[in-house]
């Protein structure tokens, strides 16, 4: 951070400049029959970082001290860009900080676990919940409540009127609602509005896993109409360009006033003898330790960052190529899309495509496009079992089963799909390799000796392997 750092400026970055502003944007990476420039589609379970964000926090790393107590010039200059990326986040949410706090986490993950220690506090409580979630969202609250959950309809869409009965049916009783912003799977984005203004008329809050959401659309958590506001929210810095180790939670100040901190130890604290422990005030309460400074800044130049390319231009560009992927994509007949495929509803959804090729196991299909097409992509369940086994029409018989393969450490005919999904800097040219690679995959054109790990469901090219060392070393 200073003077020349272009993110401290009001500037406007074009988002055609973004594939070369992104770090590793031209790399070569091996292959089985040479080397190729990298694709990376595997945007949704992390992104890379932009060269603005790297040199933001390259310049801010010869003022890095430790936050808070310190007197020296660093510390104080650490300390304000620290608290001056939690306004930026708060801003970026529309969060109220008079009345919200916003709290520093490891990622997603941990800051719904940390809030689910702080806002369940009987076992009796409801959480509802949706067959959508990622297991974040969902595997907290049934640790330590009862949990409810909303179906889907044929599409892989939340079920509202099945969400409306279940509102009706528990009533006040249910105290959450937990529901993902967008889906990590289908890449369908959940109607907020509707669902925290329903989530309120029965007297519950509603926490939103905004994980997929934050890094593909604006949010606002105090939206003019009161009954749409969203009580809590979540989102995890590494899949929104800034992969340096931060997530955020953000809610309610009083939730978290109250009782004592999830975590304890230094910097909580106001006052300790040996008889009293007096907590400090928010957001300290729940930040103990040393916090993750850097990842913090990280957070705050890749917000200035989004908001300098801006949310319409990211939007159009993300769904242009959600569009031409899924144009081509339909026209490949072995290729089956799970979720919606209509390249016209682009815009209302996120660029994360589900997919399987004829029959061919997706661990299968995805080294080959690792290994053949030098592309990122991921496939399984991606965290989401649930929400999987319903996409694909797994029948309660064979997922049985397949839990004593999987428990008997065999993972070879585990269902799921490959994933492809964009970010802010991918190009149709892109998805046109991409597509060239599937129709190889659809024809049988491909390396035919893949060797299977069945322990990790892996496969990997018989007599070939990455050299790392010859790429990077410690
Ligand atoms: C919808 C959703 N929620 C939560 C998470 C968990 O995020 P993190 O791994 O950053 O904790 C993910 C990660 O993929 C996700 O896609």
């Amino acid at each position: 951070m200073n003077n020349t750092d272009p993110l401290l400026t009001e500037i406007k970055i074009s988002i055609k400049d973004l594939p070369n502003l992104l770090v590793g944007a031209d790399t070569d990476v091996p292959t089985l029959n040479g080397t190729e420039r990298y694709i990376n589609f595997d945007n949704a379970a992390s992104t890379p970082t932009f060269k603005l964000i790297s040199e933001s926090v390259s310049s801010f790393l010869q003022w890095y001290s430790n936050v808070h107590r310190g007197t020296g010039f660093k510390s104080q200059l650490s300390s304000w860009a620290f608290e001056q990326a939690r306004d930026l986040v708060a801003d970026f949410v529309g969060a109220d900080l008079k009345t919200q706090v916003v709290i520093f986490t490891k990622n997603s993950t941990e800051a719904i676990n940390r809030l689910s220690y702080k806002f369940i506090l009987n076992k009796d409580d409801i959480v509802l919940t949706t067959l959508m979630e990622h297991h974040s969202n969902e595997l907290p609250w049934r640790r330590l409540a009862k949990v409810v959950h909303v179906g889907l309809n044929e599409d892989g869409t939340i079920n509202k009127d099945e969400f409306l009965d279940k509102l009706k049916t528990y009533g006040s009783k249910i105290k959450l609602v937990a529901i993902t912003g967008a889906s990590n799977v289908s890449g369908y984005i959940n109607d907020l509005d509707f669902f925290a203004t329903e989530t309120h008329k029965v007297g519950a809050k509603i926490i939103v896993d905004a994980a997929q959401l934050a890094p593909h659309r604006s949010i606002d958590m105090k939206p003019s109409d009161p009954a749409k506001r969203l009580d809590y929210l979540v989102f995890s810095a590494h899949k929104m360009y800034a992969p340096f180790g931060i997530g955020v939670l953000i809610g309610d100040r009083k939730i978290f006033e109250y009782g004592d901190p999830v975590t304890v130890g230094g910097g909580v604290v106001d006052i300790v003898t040996l008889e009293e422990v007096y907590w400090a005030d928010l957001p300290d309460k729940e930040e103990a330790g040393t916090p993750n400074i850097v990842g913090v800044v990280a957070l705050g130049s890749a917000i200035r960052m989004l908001e300098a390319v801006g949310w319409d231009d990211i939007i159009k560009h993300e769904a242009e190529l959600t569009a031409y992927a899924l144009e081509k994509l339909n026209n490949i007949d072995e290729v089956t899309i799970y979720g919606d495929t209509n390249p016209a509803n682009a815009a209302n959804r996120l660029g994360v495509i589900s997919m399987n090729i004829g029959e061919l196991p997706h661990g299968l299909v995805a080294a080959i496009l690792g290994y053949e097409g030098a592309i990122g992509v991921r496939s399984g369940c991606f965290c989401a079992h649930t929400y999987v086994k319903e996409l694909l029409n797994v029948s309660d018989a064979d997922s049985k089963l397949l839990e004593q393969q999987i428990l008997a450490r065999d993972r070879s005919q585990i269902p799921g799909t490959i994933r492809a999904s964009f970010g802010i800097y991918n190009t149709t040219e892109e998805i046109d390799k991409f597509i060239v690679m599937v129709k190889k995959i659809a024809r049988g054109d491909y390396f035919k000796d893949y060797i299977l790990n069945k322990e990790k469901g892996e496969y990997t090219p018989n007599g070939f392997s990455f050299d790392f060392d010859k790429f990077y070393q410690l």
